[in-house]
């Protein structure tokens, strides 16, 4: 069989049978960061640099308390708007959490979900990844949802059983046709505002048990269109090596995405 390259694809993405190629997204998670009035400072430098950037999805995930000011600045250009969490529930006596419908009615359209420092300092499992997940596709948000091993458990050897079981119970009782919206970001914790990056082979070896897990539970041709994004000190000097790996799909990015000029550079790698 013959297949035809598209200009500026990957030619294994053309492996098998002929498919779209996965369009690449970049991601800046903001953490507990910046203000309203600097989230609208950063959209002033940051929008006019990448105004015709249409290779890539653009995202910034804000803290809850800027996203009315990040929405009003990306209203009509080419970067959507991300929650950094969102609680399972509709509504109710829920103190400090907010509902998949509130971020819809706040102009997101994207939600981080089980960021590692979520399940580190703030109680995340993987069951209630699984509930966030599932409230989030149901309100018509495209979650980011993020896996990763911790040191220890890479240097046991245990990288692989790690992102088996959270990739299973991540994806538990959910349908292939509920979930398509799905993207993952491979986040390994100790490459996390550390400086030290997984090499684009790690990573990619990584993306490979994502989407075979991804296959198991929703199917091949599922597995074939899932985004997996690589997060863990992403930063201009770096982002071309990885963005050249035909199983990384995007970037989740932290430290590197809060200055414009930073995450222009990294979104043109
Ligand atoms: P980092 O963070 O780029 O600062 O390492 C990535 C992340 O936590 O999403």
């Amino acid at each position: 069989m013959y297949f035809r390259q598209a200009p500026g694809s990957h030619p294994a993405q053309y492996l098998g049978k002929l498919q779209m190629p996965r369009k690449r997204l970049i991601a800046a998670n903001w953490k507990m960061y910046k203000n309203p009035e600097q989230t609208s400072a950063f959209f002033r430098d940051f929008l006019p640099a990448i105004k015709d950037h249409t290779r890539d999805e653009i995202v910034v995930a804000p803290p809850y308390i800027d996203l009315h000011a990040a929405v009003a600045a990306a209203k009509g250009s080419n970067v959507s708007i991300s929650a950094q969490d969102v609680y399972w529930k509709e509504e109710g006596a829920f103190t400090g959490e907010i509902s998949p419908s509130m971020l819809v009615a706040a102009g997101c359209t994207h939600v981080i979900i089980g960021h590692s420092e979520r399940r580190q300092y703030f109680g995340e499992t993987d069951d209630t990844v699984n509930l966030k997940l599932k409230a989030a596709l149901e309100a018509g948000i495209t979650p980011i949802a993020c896996v990763g091993e911790v040191l220890e458990e890479r240097e046991a050897g245990l990288t692989e059983d790690v992102l088996r079981r959270q990739c299973v119970r991540a994806f538990n009782a959910m349908s292939a046709a509920k979930a398509a919206k799905l993207v993952i970001a491979y986040e390994p914790v100790w490459a996390i505002g550390t400086g030290k990056t997984a090499t684009p082979q790690m990573a990619s070896d990584a993306h490979i048990i994502i989407r075979a897990e991804a296959a198991k539970a929703f199917g091949q041709e599922f597995a074939d269109n899932l985004r997996i994004l690589y997060g863990g000190s992403v930063k201009p000097d770096n982002a071309k090596a990885l963005m050249s790996e035909p199983e990384i799909d995007g970037a989740l990015v932290g430290g590197a995405s809060l200055d414009p000029k930073s995450f222009t550079a990294i979104v043109k790698y």
